[in-house]
């Protein structure tokens, strides 16, 4: 296709629809053709579900891969030892995406135990290694969901990502933790900082909250509350089969990344 990589990260508040947002944003970008990964690097891991895997399907996540670790990494897991610092991980989606519906792959990260505290533990390493080296992975667009806050934002991120969608809902809580999003995202040199306001029911929307947001974000859209959604939970397969109305925004928004990446 001859054009760039499209790799964002989608950050916010707990509960704000960030999976809901990825799971979306992927089915609709490969729907135009367009090979994408979608990367869970939520510890709850519910990506699978909303991307209509059913619940019964084991899945190994990358942070339990021990011999792939051990090959990569090496080290003592959960302990530390010896370790390749900047190991060569291409392979990664190759052999453990697993396929989900409408030709999307999707890759696990799971569960760091003490990641928060800065663990220099072999799963970390190769979790913060395969996002800091989405460049190198084969597929034309990479979807990274995350946990809800703001420690995830770090180098790894940094380097391997360079659009963050903020999510947040009307909330002033939300607000607030996407305000600090945007400044860490800029912070961290993410070319294009978008702001989604998701989930705002028609005649609900309030244009001061969202007007004091301008100057921090390229651009805001807006999504509308969809019961479809809510209807079809966990899995927006259906959401994006039957044309729902917030399928038409997606696309809006995809339309809107594609063109200004
Ligand atoms: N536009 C929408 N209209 C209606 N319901 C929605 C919409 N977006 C998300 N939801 C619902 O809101 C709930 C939270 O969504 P989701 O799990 O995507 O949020 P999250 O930010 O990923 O949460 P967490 O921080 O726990 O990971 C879900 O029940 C989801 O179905
Ligand atoms: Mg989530």
């Amino acid at each position: 296709m001859g054009r760039r990589k499209i790799r964002i990260v989608i950050a916010g508040k707990g509960g704000v629809g960030k999976t809901t947002l990825t799971a979306l944003l992927a089915c609709v970008l490969s729907r135009q053709n367009i090979r994408v990964l979608a990367v869970d690097g939520d510890p709850q891991a519910n990506l699978a579900a909303t991307l209509g895997i059913p619940l019964s399907q084991p899945i190994t996540p990358i942070s339990e891969q021990k011999a792939y670790i051990q090959e990569k990494i090496g080290g003592v897991p959960g302990r530390g030892g010896f370790m390749v610092l900047n190991p060569d991980v291409a392979d990664v989606a190759d052999r453990f995406s697993i396929p989900a519906a409408e030709g999307i792959r999707l890759l696990v990260m799971g569960g760091v135990q003490n990641a928060g505290t800065g663990c220099l533990c072999p799963e970390y390493t190769l979790i913060s290694t395969v996002l800091a080296n989405t460049a190198s992975l084969p597929e034309d667009a990479i979807l990274l969901d995350t946990p809800a806050g703001l420690e995830h934002f770090g180098r790894a991120v940094a380097q391997g990502f360079d659009c963050a969608l903020i999510v947040t809902d009307e909330s002033y809580n939300a607000r607030a933790v996407a305000r600090d999003l945007s400044r860490l995202a800029r912070q961290c040199g993410i070319r294009q900082v978008l702001l989604v306001v998701n989930r705002v029911s028609q005649g609900s929307e309030n244009p001061v909250a969202i007007g004091e947001m301008a100057g921090l974000f390229q651009k805001i859209w807006v999504l509308p509350h969809d019961p479809c959604i809510v209807r079809n939970e966990p899995s927006v397969i259906p959401v994006v089969r039957d044309h729902c109305p917030i399928v038409r925004n997606i696309e809006g928004l995809s339309g809107y990344i594609l063109a200004h990446d």
